[in-house]
């Protein structure tokens, strides 16, 4: 324990235990004591839910090139050339050191199995069956939890950033110092402070009212450095994935792009013919804002609830055997893919936007280190190639910990800050509140800021993110937090930096599609906000 109640200094804190996180924990617990802080349980993030695998250039037609202009044509020209090369050079190492670990990639004689997904001209997808985040979590964890340098905390939500105006000497300056973390084991607000702290806590993708995403990304990381004053970029540029199950029972199970990488073909259920052929010549393959886009065209048009996936004219024992936790789900669910097609629509599924980064994952603070999906590092451009997210964590979460280890002399130990005050809240008597906002954001998210957009509907999002700003704000200022609040107010400041992304882009480019602006314009050009 350190210098006040609740309060704990350690040399590094990573907030997120995914694989941003946990990678840059281990680069770091070589030469310093880490805390890992991560909401709920350990593995409850995005990582440990992704299907399809980790693209790098590993098959002898392949070049880093090859890749790098498949994930520029995917990211619609906004990419960052010197990021994609850096990230693109770095996938095999990061490949080798998961192997290491003992994530046991699907193999192929002596190599690794590779598949592949839309937007690849190659193979390029290591996988662990149709499960790879659930071994690369698992492999991570195992090693964290082995090391004496780590200290793993689960059910800390973090609240907000501590910085020069939380010191007892109060300074004011920008200099990040670590968290306030509400214990929800104990109900009690901790500071958790450190020389440098890395943020790794994921996508916002729980602003829409359909995801793929996990309860838990709603945002946190991205809001709190927003607050703090650190600039985010490309916050319009939210990808929907082509194929989440149609299923009222499960809302957000996903159906890896794999399947279309392997021959699964999309079917208009009226027709029984497939339609990509009318959107794009690469059909199925095409990247996936192309297939999202025409997959919600075609719902549109025929008024269908869904549209097919349907891969049962492979052998049996392929579909089986690449996809065997998909195929015991959709058993469960009654779905056979061996033999019938699968009900799918789109659903958001990624964060490409997010706080800006440098190449050694430093943010605009002193002492604030980012990486993974909160961060918008150039990799993704206006749209993300698939199986480049995961790569981005282990190349980032290594990069940011090098680079800290690398200043560690430059680095002071934190003054002593401020407890957390709650002499000022009670507990709540209307819960309701939250709900119901809760509920609101996610649906005009998704009917106003979707797929397609127009002006008229972007200006309706933030007209109504105004009024509920009001009312978050009374609330929070009154009552004791709880993580369902935290989470609320991280979600309307980050729809509200959506919304005000997508209007500044007076162009459609990658994932932003308005009807106002249908044409990519000559300039290329983040969307960067200013605090
Ligand atoms: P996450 O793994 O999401 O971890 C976030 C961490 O931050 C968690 O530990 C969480 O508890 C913690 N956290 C969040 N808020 C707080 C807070 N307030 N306080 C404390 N801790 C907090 N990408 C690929 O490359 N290949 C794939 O095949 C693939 N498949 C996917 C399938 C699905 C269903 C989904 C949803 C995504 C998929 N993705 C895939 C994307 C990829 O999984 C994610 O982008 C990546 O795992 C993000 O990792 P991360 O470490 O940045 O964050
Ligand atoms: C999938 O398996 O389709 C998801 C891959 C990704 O999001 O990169």
């Amino acid at each position: 324990m350190g210098q006040q109640d609740d309060s704990m200094t350690h040399d590094v804190l990573v907030i997120g235990s995914g694989a941003a996180g946990l990678t840059a924990a281990l680069a770091l617990a070589e030469h310093a004591r880490v805390l890992v802080l991560a909401k709920g349980a350990l593995n409850s993030g995005s990582t440990a839910w992704a299907q399809g695998g980790i693209a790098a250039v590993l098959d002898t037609g392949d070049t880093f090139e090859n890749h790098m202009r498949d994930t520029m044509v995917a990211g619609a020209g906004l990419n960052r050339r010197e990021t994609v090369e850096f990230v693109i050079e770095r996938a095999p190492h990061a490949i080798a050191r998961l192997v290491e670990l003992g994530v046991p990639f699907n193999t192929e004689g002596p190599n690794l199995h590779l598949t592949r997904e839309g937007g690849h001209s190659h193979r390029r997808i290591v996988h662990v069956d149709d499960a790879t985040g659930w071994a690369v979590e698992a492999a991570l964890l195992k090693a964290a939890e082995e090391n004496p340098n780590i200290t793993l905390l689960p059910n800390r939500t973090c609240i907000d950033l501590i910085n020069g105006k939380h010191e007892l000497r109060y300074s004011g300056s920008g200099r990040v110092w670590g968290a306030y973390a509400l214990n929800t084991e104990t109900g009690r607000v901790e500071a958790h402070t450190a020389r440098a702290t890395v943020l790794a806590s994921g996508g916002a993708g729980r602003c829409y009212l359909f995801s793929t995403a996990p309860r838990g990304a709603t945002g946190d990381g991205i809001a709190m450095a927003w607050r703090a004053g650190a600039r985010v970029s490309n916050m319009e540029m939210m990808q929907f994935h082509p194929t989440c199950l149609y299923n009222l029972e499960v809302k957000n199970f996903l159906i890896t792009e794999a399947v279309r990488g392997e021959g699964g073909r999309l079917i208009n259920p009226r027709s029984g013919k497939r339609f990509m052929e009318f959107y794009d010549e690469r059909l199925e393959l095409a990247p996936r804002d192309v297939v999202a886009r025409a997959i919600d065209a075609e719902i549109k048009r025929f008024g269908l609830d869904y549209v097919h996936l349907d891969i049962s004219h492979m052998p049996v024992d392929f579909v089986k055997g690449h996809f065997p936790t998909i195929y015991e789900k959709l058993i469960g669910l009654g779905i056979d893919m061996t033999t019938g097609p699968i009900p799918v629509v789109p659903a958001q599924h990624y964060t490409c936007g997010g706080i800006l980064i440098d190449l050694a994952g430093r943010t605009d603070l002193p002492g604030l280190y980012a990486a993974g999906e909160c961060t918008e590092s150039g990799l993704h451009g206006a749209n993300r190639l698939a199986s480049n997210s995961l790569l981005e964590c282990f190349v980032f979460g290594e990069a940011a910990a090098r680079d800290i280890i690398a200043r560690w002399d430059t680095f002071d130990a934190p003054p002593p800050v401020r407890p957390w005050d709650e002499s000022r809240v009670t507990d709540s008597d209307e819960e309701v509140v939250i709900k119901q906002n809760w509920t609101e954001i996610r649906r005009f998210m998704w009917n106003y800021v979707g797929i397609v957009r127009t002006t008229k509907r972007l200006e309706r999002a933030a007209h109504r993110i105004k009024l509920l700003q009001e009312e978050v704000g009374d609330y929070y200022g009154h009552f004791r937090v709880s993580t369902d609040l935290i989470e609320l107010r991280n979600l309307l400041e980050c729809a509200e930096l959506i919304v005000r992304s997508a209007l500044k882009r007076h162009e459609s480019r990658g994932l932003h599609y308005t009807l106002d602006y249908p044409n990519t314009g000559n300039l290329v050009r983040d969307t960067v906000l200013v605090p």
